[in-house]
């Protein structure tokens, strides 16, 4: 008994020895996933859409270079930027952007007094050609960018009632609002 106790001290070191070799292998390993934060927000994976007021939609008209374009049809903002020989500064139809065009779009007209949200008086043929040209050309050339305040509250900002957020094209309740 005596020589094992004896024996014990110098034992010590060579078990420890195999332990202190490992020591710094331990520290090179990944914490453990239960350590990390868990991650609760997720980014959507696309930016979310803005609502513009006309102001804010009016700095998009295309005549900075650089800036992206913008135009609304049907109270929907859409990105034109990659339609620039149509939209920019000095093209065709460059009156039209940073604002929403509903009705100039509908009677194929650039004149400045048809060129506002408004489709009173339209007949059934111009609205028609304006929801073809607003899917056909609008929706499935340009992303949508946001929606113009108009369309949630009138100009005296009582809601409007009209404004379904269920029926936009798009519409995610979490990204939007
Ligand atoms: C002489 C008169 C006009 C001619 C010859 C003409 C010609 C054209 C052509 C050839 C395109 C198709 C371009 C392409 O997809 O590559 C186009 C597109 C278009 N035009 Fe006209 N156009 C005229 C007048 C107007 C007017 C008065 C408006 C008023 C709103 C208008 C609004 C548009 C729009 C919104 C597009 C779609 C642009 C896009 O793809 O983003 N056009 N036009």
């Amino acid at each position: 008994m005596a020589g094992a106790a004896a024996r014990g001290p110098r034992l010590l070191p060579l078990l420890l020895l195999p332990l202190l070799l490992l020591l710094p292998l331990l520290l090179l390993l990944p914490p453990a996933a239960s350590t990390q934060p868990e991650l609760r927000f997720r980014p959507p994976a696309e930016a979310p859409v803005r609502l513009f007021t006309e102001p804010e939609l009016a700095r998009y008209d295309g005549q900075q270079e650089g800036q992206p374009i913008y135009l609304a049809v049907k109270g929907v903002v859409f990105d034109v930027t990659s339609g620039k020989e149509f939209y920019g500064k000095g093209a065709p139809y460059n009156a039209l952007v940073g604002k929403d065009s509903t009705r100039g779009v509908a009677k194929m007209s650039l004149d400045p007094a048809d060129l506002t949200h408004d489709t009173t008086g339209l007949t059934e043929e111009e609205l028609k050609s304006l929801d073809d040209i607003f899917n056909n050309v609008y929706k499935a050339k340009y992303p949508i960018v946001g929606y113009t305040s108009r369309r949630i509250l009138n100009e005296d900002g009582s809601p409007n009632l009209d404004f379904k957020p269920e029926d936009q094209p798009h519409f995610s309740i979490k990204d939007e609002f």
